[in-house]
């Protein structure tokens, strides 16, 4: 008897593990693109597809992928089959433009409690309010909403992200909905980093044990993530420039609407002195419209390893930003996918150190040639043995948005100065007729990277030295090229001693 039940489990067994290869064969995700690193080769495939805007994506601790889509629809999806589970549409969110469903987090121990944090736009009779409401997932569903907590909403600069530390505690980065008095008011909810415990109650060690404020002095974050190390960061739109990744550290200030990126300007630096405001990581101006942020500290991908990967909507991108050993810097950043799959929204990685993104072309704000086939969609990277014979290989960011001294000259000195070097007269000086040019380098290098404090006609010129040395350089060459008359290259190196 005992053998022949042995027997038959051994059976079943093979049996079980037939069916399972079969099942894994049969649902194949369709391939779309090869990456190629240094050394990794890398596939991205489509796990889901026919989505309308996937705001938020969220790993839980059973292994499956969390979902919300902006207009309220929250699903599973498993993340070797790409099979969805629809377990929520929210009846009283209210989506328009930017506003919708903005932010999700599942909690660090689902298996134990299976609660799942929802952050969406609403309206009540007071006006547009934000709610933050606790679900929990029972029966292949999200059942008893459990408000935490409430705040001003506006038609746009929402926010929000939600996402849980190594401290148990909830976090929730919230937007100024267009109030700028709203950033640097304490007592105000909006335009703050507010840190939570799991039942929405404020947390002792909160730096004000009576407020949720756990940082303050930002715009419109549309970022937040934990690293291994337990240190948060958040990706921020800035107004017309410096878009921002922010270290974000317990009670800093963080200076909108005083302080706009770097604190490059005397203006600037006045306030951050007076209120010890804390500097980004990183700034870009261009704008990029930064997104979804995630840690990768996976050695699945070792050329990654200890990087911060970023979406981005306006840069249509992934922006793999690399940090230095203590991870309070960013040491280099390099672009993929540029154009190729279009506004990209959010990104988490797995428990194998894949990667999954969520593409926003749906969304408000289509770009010519998107959408495309099946958007929006969840894409998800991962190792592969084989690349096919034209993969996607990432590029220096430096490279690409500095490609020569005219393309720089256009984007940050022609809305002045203008194209053909002639300015606006009694506003913004001729550089072509400037002494300055034809001279000495060391006086005109400075002027670039010190700025200047108001001209008589009270204009201003901008401190650039946010640029690198060799943006500065290959910009003073190509002025002096165009308008000097006896010019002479000046080198990175020249400007480099100037700072
Ligand atoms: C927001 C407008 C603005 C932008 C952008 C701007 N400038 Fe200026 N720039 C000014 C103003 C205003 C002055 C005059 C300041 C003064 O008189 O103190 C000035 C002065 C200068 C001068 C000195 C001219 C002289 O003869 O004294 C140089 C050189 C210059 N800018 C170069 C640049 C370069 C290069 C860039 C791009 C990297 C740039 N500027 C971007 C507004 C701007």
């Amino acid at each position: 008897m005992m053998i022949s039940k042995g027997k038959h489990l051994g059976a079943l067994l093979i049996l079980v593990s037939i069916l399972g290869c079969e099942q894994q064969n049969r649902y194949s995700l369709k391939r779309l693109d090869s990456v190629l690193l240094d050394e990794s080769r890398l596939k991205v495939e489509v796990l889901a597809s026919g989505l309308e805007v996937p705001w938020d994506l969220e790993m839980d601790d059973t292994g499956f992928l969390w979902v919300a889509e902006q207009k309220g629809k929250v699903s599973r999806v498993n993340p070797e089959t790409g099979a969805q589970q629809n377990l929520l549409q929210l009846s009283d969110v209210w989506q328009e433009r930017t506003s919708g469903l903005l932010g999700m987090a599942v909690h660090k121990d689902f298996k134990k409690f299976p609660y799942v944090y929802l952050n969406y736009t609403a309206r009540s009779d007071s006006g547009i309010i934000s709610r933050l409401v606790r679900y929990t997932y029972e029966s292949d569903s999200l059942v008893q909403p459990f408000p935490l907590l409430e705040i001003e909403g506006g038609t746009s600069h929402n926010g929000s992200r939600l996402a849980f530390g190594p401290d148990g505690k909830l976090y929730w980065a919230t937007g100024d909905v267009h109030d700028f008095t709203y950033a640097q008011d304490a007592r105000i909810l909006n335009g703050k980093i507010l840190r939570m415990n799991e039942d929405g109650s404020i947390p002792e060690d909160n730096p004000d044990p009576e407020s949720y404020v756990w940082a303050l002095g930002f715009r419109n974050m549309q970022g937040l993530a934990f690293s291994s190390k337990g240190f948060l960061y958040t990706s921020e739109h800035g107004d017309a420039i410096e878009d921002e990744v922010n270290l974000i550290q317990k009670g800093g200030n963080y200076g909108w609407p005083h302080i706009e990126g770097k604190h490059d300007l005397e203006n600037e630096r006045d306030f951050a002195e007076n209120n010890n405001t804390l500097e980004p990581l990183r700034s870009w101006t261009p704008v990029i419209a930064p997104s979804g942020i995630t840690y990768y500290g996976s050695s699945a991908i070792p050329e990654w390893r200890n990087s911060l990967l970023l979406t981005t909507l306006k840069g249509k991108s992934l922006r793999i930003l690399f940090l230095n050993g203590t991870g309070d810097e960013i040491t280099g950043e390099e672009i993929l996918f540029e154009n190729h799959y279009g506004r990209l929204r959010d990104v988490v990685s797995g428990a194998h150190g894949e990667i999954y993104l969520s593409t926003s072309n749906l969304d408000w704000n289509p770009q010519p040639g998107f959408p495309l086939d099946g958007d929006d969609k969840v894409l998800k990277i991962s190792p592969a043995n084989e690349v096919s014979s034209t993969p996607l290989i990432p590029v220096n960011a430096q490279q690409a948005l500095a490609q020569n001294g005219k393309d720089l000259y256009l984007s940050y000195c022609a809305s002045c100065h203008k194209e053909d070097g002639a300015g606006v007269r009694d506003v913004f000086p001729s550089l072509k007729a400037s002494g300055l040019i034809n001279g000495d380098p060391a006086k005109l290098i400075d002027v670039v990277l010190k700025g200047s404090g108001r001209s008589e006609s009270g204009q201003q010129m901008p401190s650039f030295a946010f640029l690198s040395d060799s943006e500065v350089a290959e910009i003073l060459n190509y002025i002096r090229d165009e308008w000097a008359s006896s010019p002479t290259s000046i080198s990175h190196d020249l400007i480099k001693q100037s700072r």
